[in-house]
């Protein structure tokens, strides 16, 4: 299934200054399009990531929080610094919690939710015109010890899934666009974790397709999603997707989308197969996302990474964003934090960091500006930019 697109019409002139003052149909153009869409003059002020975008593609980050913030030494970046959450809402048209959805945050004890963080997230992103990207349902990782040391029997497990997909997905209907519903299944090998994985593990593969009708039931208008890390390339991981999904779509499951982490390092070559990964899974009729995307670096002893570093870091940005524009179902590009005030990257891989596009100054690097031209030269097929839109490409 093709994820909706908005589809647009040819405004005429009069149409045209009409449309600046109240909601239209149609949503052409660069960064542009009806007071709810993200690209909106309202929201898109000139000059930022999201008004650079082109129309009915959302530029998003990580919202920080939670997770590896707990033991730094700085309060709770999204409540409480302002600098951060003026970038936050001025540059991104999608945000993604970076921690606030996960099991361990948002089921914190058995039969207690708490949404707390995860409906200020959301609040954010509707006062601000943002989309939501959820995350995440069925993981090995980041789950509550009521529920990985809990003795629960198989059916006693597969109602906890049922109902925790239900509550967070249904809380949320209709104001989360897409979900990752399912978060790094599959190992190097493409084989599924079936020994980390609490629901592979004690209730079969099935339940990969449960969960993707469970949270269908939830909410039938987001998109869900399979995300991963090392799948940009074609290889054995993204091969096994591929044929996962395949099998899921002749099912008649609910899957809607395919989603590649994109956490690189320039240590290693820039994955080369990105796009066309992308688009074998395009040609499937689904979506395609970039979720988490950066570029780390081996620091030099001054912590500070040379030019050349940063020049290659925009570089990796470029193709990355490239990659995405260039397959017609990829609409989403979300990076995994903008500042490296905050990157997990130094926390969880010694020796490495710098990996964002702001330094922990909130100053813009190259592959910030490198973004940015990207965007406002994209070539994606459609309306292309409008005549009141302004400077740009
Ligand atoms: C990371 C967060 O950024 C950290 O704050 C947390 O301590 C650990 O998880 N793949 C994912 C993300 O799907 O949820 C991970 O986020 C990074 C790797």
């Amino acid at each position: 299934m093709k994820p909706v697109r908005l589809v647009t019409a040819v405004l005429t002139a009069a149409a045209l200054s009409l449309s600046l003052a109240a909601p239209v149909a149609a949503t052409p153009g660069h960064g542009h399009g009806p007071p709810h869409h993200p690209g909106h003059p309202k929201y898109a002020k000139p000059g930022t990531l999201r008004w650079a975008a082109p129309d009915g593609f959302v530029i998003g980050t990580a919202v920080a929080g939670g997770g590896h913030h707990e033991e730094q030494d700085y309060p709770d970046p999204f409540t409480s610094d302002r600098t951060y959450r003026k970038i936050l809402a001025d540059q991104f048209s999608s945000v993604s919690p970076e921690n606030q959805m996960k099991w361990e945050y948002i089921h914190p004890e058995q039969g207690e939710y708490d949404f707390a963080m995860a409906d200020s997230i959301v609040e954010f992103a509707e006062r601000n015109g943002q989309d939501v990207r959820g995350h995440t349902l069925l993981w090995h990782s980041q789950n509550p010890a009521w529920l990985e040391e809990g003795d629960f029997s198989s059916e006693e497990l597969r109602e906890i899934l049922h109902d925790h997909i239900t509550t967070v997905v249904g809380r949320y209907a209709g104001r989360i666009d897409q979900w990752d519903v399912s978060n790094e299944i599959f190992d190097e090998e493409g084989e599924l974790r079936t020994e980390d994985n609490i629901w592979i593990r004690e209730l079969g593969p099935e339940i990969i397709a449960d969960a993707f009708r469970w949270a269908h039931e939830a909410d039938p208008s987001a998109e869900l999603y399979f995300n991963d890390y090392n799948v940009e390339d074609v290889n054995a991981k993204s091969d096994a997707y591929y044929e996962l999904v395949q099998e899921l779509l002749a099912d008649d499951v609910p899957v809607h989308g395919f989603s590649a982490q994109v956490h690189l390092s320039t240590q290693y070559g820039f994955p080369g197969s990105l796009e066309d990964n992308l688009q074998r899974f395009d040609d499937l009729g689904l979506g395609t996302a970039l979720t988490e995307v950066d570029v780390r670096m081996q620091l030099p002893e001054s912590g500070r990474p040379t030019w050349a570093q940063l020049e290659q870091q925009a570089d990796y940005y470029q193709q990355a964003l490239s990659a995405c524009l260039n397959v017609e179902g990829c609409a989403s590009f979300t990076i995994w934090g903008f500042t490296d005030k905050y990157s997990w990257v130094p926390v969880f891989f010694e020796g490495e960091g710098a990996a964002t596009v702001m330094d922990e100054r909130f100053r813009p690097k190259p592959a910030f500006f490198t973004m940015k031209h990207t965007l406002l030269k994209a070539d994606r097929k459609g309306p292309g930019r409008p005549p009141w839109a302004g400077p740009g490409r």
